[in-house]
């Protein structure tokens, strides 16, 4: 099994959304396979020009001259896909966005009836059949991933793939030391996301009791306001006396 990561973060491998996702890797990768992440923040890709190009005049080929093709060849030779990103203003990160605009290459303009809804068909060399989601939030509320869920759900189904779940982090930034969390359950939480890996490899699914133990709550949501508010204000007082 190939699984193919897109992270989404501009803070790539120093941020939380990495941390999580290289558990995930790291449990896929001890159940046999074969893993790879792309940081679309550190890739030279342009954005989509909308001009229809890649389906009528060149097939399979994009007017932008960047790192796109040879990222489309590694998504047609996966079998999963993992987009991974942070929330950003109620959707994922405009990295990560970027990315998936420019997929389009990877499909057909044919528009197909699949399951009572119209689709365009992938290109016949795209092996992806899963597709699983990996985010991290800001907040404690888990709520604040539904209008992603709700969105990489919807690209799987035009992307002729099965959704094979998502694995949630809200609180994320209680899982830095500055925030003094609970060892235990640090540990907890990334071993979850370790089993998740190993269980989409194995069963070809994540279970609903990894997927909540993902986000197993750091603090209570008084708690967490606490620490985050104390946070912010020492911050902002370091950087008022770097500024004197
Ligand atoms: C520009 C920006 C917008 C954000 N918007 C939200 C948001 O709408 N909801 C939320 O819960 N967190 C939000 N966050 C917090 C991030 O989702 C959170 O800190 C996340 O863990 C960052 O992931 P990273 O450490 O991998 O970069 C935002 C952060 C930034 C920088």
């Amino acid at each position: 099994m190939k699984i193919l990561a897109f992270n989404g973060s501009p803070r790539m491998t120093n941020g939380v959304t990495d941390r999580v996702l290289q558990k995930f890797m790291d449990g896929a990768k001890e159940a046999g396979a074969e893993t790879e992440i792309i940081y679309p923040a550190k890739e030279n890709i342009k954005f989509c020009a909308g001009c229809f190009s890649c389906w009528i005049i060149h097939p399979g080929k994009c007017i932008h001259k960047d790192d796109m093709p040879i990222i489309i060849k590694k998504f047609k030779e996966a079998d999963t896909i993992v987009f991974a990103s942070p929330v950003y203003v109620d959707g994922i990160t405009a990295q990560l966005k970027k990315l998936i605009d420019r997929l389009i290459t990877a499909s057909s303009p044919f528009i197909e009836e699949r399951d009572g809804h119209q689709r365009h068909p992938n290109s016949d060399d795209n092996n992806a059949t899963k597709i699983a989601f990996i985010s991290t939030s800001g907040f404690g509320e888990k709520d604040n991933f539904d209008p992603l869920i709700h969105h990489i759900q919807a690209m799987a189904s035009n992307m002729e793939s099965e959704f094979v779940g998502s694995l949630l982090r809200p609180m994320a930034p209680g899982m830095e030391d500055y925030y003094n969390p609970d060892p235990e359950i640090v540990e907890l939480i990334l071993n979850s996301f370790r089993q998740a890996g190993h269980e989409l490899v194995t069963k070809g699914k994540i279970s609903e009791d990894i997927q909540e133990a993902c986000s197993t709550p750091l603090f209570t949501m008084e708690e967490f306001q606490r620490r985050a508010n104390d946070m912010f204000e020492r911050f902002i007082k370091k950087a008022d006396t770097k500024k004197e």
